[in-house]
């Protein structure tokens, strides 16, 4: 395409090392969607006549077609996606010659980037929405198993199952949220930027714009062919989700071990050992957990070829869709993997609670009770504190205490705190707003299914 300028050919390895066609392929018809918004605006502003913009039209559709039906053949020689598809148009069509008239690849490849990353992040937002669904139902499932909350990975207190999961329904809304931040970011149009200073040609970058469905066209034509943040936009999604994932598949290996073991994997979604034939192991989880790694890093690697790169493009912007891709396929297969898997979780009541009555999760709620008997709660925190003290060193629970032992500790004791003293009255009684009782957790799956179709 730069014959013209130079006296030899560009060397072949450095042809190899070039190009970023391995990469950027995959965009080929969101390529050809920008190229014939921008032939259209040619042929609306008299650049080219209506007949020329529309036989370059007719060619770049032969050109999808011959995409879509795999016919086509790219080569490596013309670099990338955008070189390769305006050469075979102009093999189609000679007028092709004419397309890339007040055009650069650089507000090109910006644009037909865009264009992909936006679909690419409406599909996710679909699956993302689905996964919400799945975890509200999750929740409406598992509203009466109660389960240990941890703090410290200590017992903490008791919790409704149904509680946890909607703990990942925020989390997961979240982050719809910092995607559609990423969708916002990346609505205006780049085209006519041009190499970076714009054109001396009458176009009209409204238009393009518009056609293109984006917001307006960008403002600044040194910041547009300069600038990634809408990739990196994407990236803060992305490890702020998986930073989320790998949490909740923690607790939930963690919670499936033999030393919790109240959480029951679906066997679809798990693997056997090749040695040891008992293992049943829950390696779906795991992977997810294990890919955390490689979306961050992909982050980090665009933020460092970001860092003090002169304005406005360089080279080493080609490098920005490696890591991008791998990340979106990442944070897609995750998605997907875990719907099924999740919505088939099963939880062992039995387990849960022999957990937890084994312990002492229910010393916050005796020494609420003493609060409500008008004893200051430091005072009421100490005589309770003293209370698991010896039932600790005596090998005792609360429920094998006897009235004298009680007295001894808790003056105030009386027969109603032993009827408090059960897990499923501790979940009922944290009946304030956000909590873990069976009511709460009714109002917010109901108002969870609004916030979800307010987000849609
Ligand atoms: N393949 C290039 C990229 O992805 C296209 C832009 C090349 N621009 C240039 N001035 N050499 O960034």
């Amino acid at each position: 395409m730069w014959h013209g300028r130079f006296k030899h050919d560009t060397a072949k390895i450095v042809q190899d090392f070039t190009q970023s066609l391995d990469i950027d392929f995959r965009m080929s018809e969101h390529d050809i969607k920008g190229s014939i918004a921008h032939v259209k605006m040619l042929g609306a502003t008299g650049i080219l006549n209506q007949d020329e913009a529309n036989k370059i039209e007719a060619g770049l559709l032969k050109v999808l077609d011959e995409i879509k039906s795999e016919k086509f053949i790219p080569s490596e020689n013309l670099e990338d996606v955008h070189m390769n598809i305006e050469a075979r148009l102009t093999e189609l069509e000679p007028l092709g010659a004419k397309l890339h008239t007040a055009r650069s690849r650089n507000d090109q490849v910006a644009t037909t980037t865009k264009l992909y990353l936006r679909d690419k992040l409406l599909q996710i937002r679909e699956e993302l929405f689905n996964l919400l669904e799945t975890i509200l139902n999750n929740a409406d499932k598992h509203i009466n198993i109660i389960i240990p909350g941890y703090t410290h990975m200590q017992q903490a207190q008791p919790i409704s199952m149904g509680h946890y999961w909607l703990s990942w329904f925020e989390a997961f809304i979240r982050d719809v949220k910092k995607l559609n931040f990423a969708l916002e970011t990346l609505n205006e149009c780049p085209l006519g930027a041009g190499a970076l200073a714009g054109s001396t040609l009458p176009i009209n970058r409204f238009m393009t714009s518009e056609l293109l469905n984006f917001k307006n066209p960008t403002r600044n034509s040194l910041d547009t062919v300069a600038q990634r943040d809408y990739m990196l936009d994407y990236h803060f999604f992305a490890c702020e989700f998986i930073l989320h994932v790998s949490r909740l598949c923690n607790d939930l290996i963690n919670w499936n071990s033999q030393e919790f073991g109240w959480i029951i994997l679906p066997d679809e979604f798990c693997t056997g050992s090749s040695m040891m034939p008992q293992k049943k192991n829950p390696d779906v989880l795991e992977l997810s957990r294990g890919k955390t790694g490689q979306i961050i890093g992909n982050m980090i690697d665009l933020i460092i070829n970001l860092k003090a790169l002169p304005m406005t493009y360089d080279r080493d912007l080609q490098e920005d869709k490696r890591g991008l891709w791998s990340s979106i396929d990442t944070v897609e297969s995750i998605i997907k993997i875990l719907i099924p898997l999740l919505s088939a979780v099963e939880v062992n009541q039995d387990l849960a609670l022999k957990n937890l009555t084994e312990g002492y999760a229910l010393a916050t709620d005796i020494a609420e009770y003493l609060v409500m008997k008008n004893v200051p709660f430091r005072e009421a925190h100490l005589k309770v504190g003293k209370l698991v003290g010896f039932c600790v060193e005596n090998n005792l629970k609360f429920q094998d205490l006897n009235i004298t032992q009680w007295k001894n500790f808790i003056p105030e004791f009386d027969e109603e705190l032993l009827k408090i003293l059960t897990p499923e009255q501790s979940i009922k009684r944290r009946n304030v707003y956000g909590a873990t009782s069976p009511e709460q957790i009714k109002l917010q799956i109901s108002e969870g299914h609004e916030r979800l179709n307010n987000l849609i």
